[in-house]
């Protein structure tokens, strides 16, 4: 007779992560969760030196396999090596964690300059919509494929001197809930 397990639904045995922005932190304790969950899992983060120690660090507490790289998420170049480098080690990506995201405080919201609105937008919103798109095809292929977004709750609720960030969290927002609507009525299409 089959035992019980009642955390069967929270293994990953089998699974493939990316987890953007894993070097520290949130991401870490991502990385961490799901190698310990039996993923395999790429971090790729900014700070290549530091990804490779995390991932060393995370593979030494949990025997899963966990390898770290160096990965600029707002560079197409980066997020393509990126893929290749977790479909060649790995076999494939079934679960993408856009991660990365960060803001910065402002005295005055409407001092605010169109570079800088440009800027949060592509590291906190663009990025996440790239690296999905990127992953997309391996993602279909793969069993029980999921998709995460470190969201804020400013992006619900605006955080007055946090402008640039909270605007551009509030569209990876939108971005989640449009691609899970058109996913449901246009599946696989998209
Ligand atoms: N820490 C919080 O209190 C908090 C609250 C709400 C939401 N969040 C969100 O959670 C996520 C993680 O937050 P955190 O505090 O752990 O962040 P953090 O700043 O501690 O770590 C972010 C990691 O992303 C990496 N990174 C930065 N730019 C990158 C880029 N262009 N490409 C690849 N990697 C890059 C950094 O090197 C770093 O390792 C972010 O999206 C953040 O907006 C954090």
């Amino acid at each position: 007779m089959t035992k019980f397990d009642p955390f069967a639904e929270f293994r990953m045995t089998g699974h493939s992560a990316i987890v953007t922005g894993g070097a520290q932190n949130i991401g870490e304790a991502i990385a961490r969760s799901f190698a310990g969950a039996g993923a395999k899992v790429l971090i790729a983060d900014l700070n290549g030196e530091k990804a490779a120690e995390t991932a060393k660090k995370i593979a030494g507490e949990t025997d899963a396999e966990v390898l770290g790289i160096g990965c600029d998420v707002t560079k197409k170049a980066d997020i393509d090596a990126c893929i290749a480098e977790a479909v060649g080690k790995f076999g494939g990506v079934s679960t993408l964690v856009n991660n990365v995201g960060w803001g910065r405080a402002y005295d005055d919201p409407l001092a605010v300059s169109a570079e800088d609105m440009i800027e949060s937008y592509k590291l906190n919103t663009i990025s996440a919509m790239q690296m999905t798109a990127a992953c997309r095809p391996h993602l279909l292929k793969a069993k029980n494929p999921t998709i995460t977004n470190s969201g804020s709750l400013v992006g619900v609720q605006p955080a007055f001197d946090f402008i640039a960030y909270s605007a551009a969290k509030a569209a990876l927002n939108h971005l989640m809930l449009t691609r899970m609507r058109a996913s449901t009525r246009r599946c696989r299409k998209l």
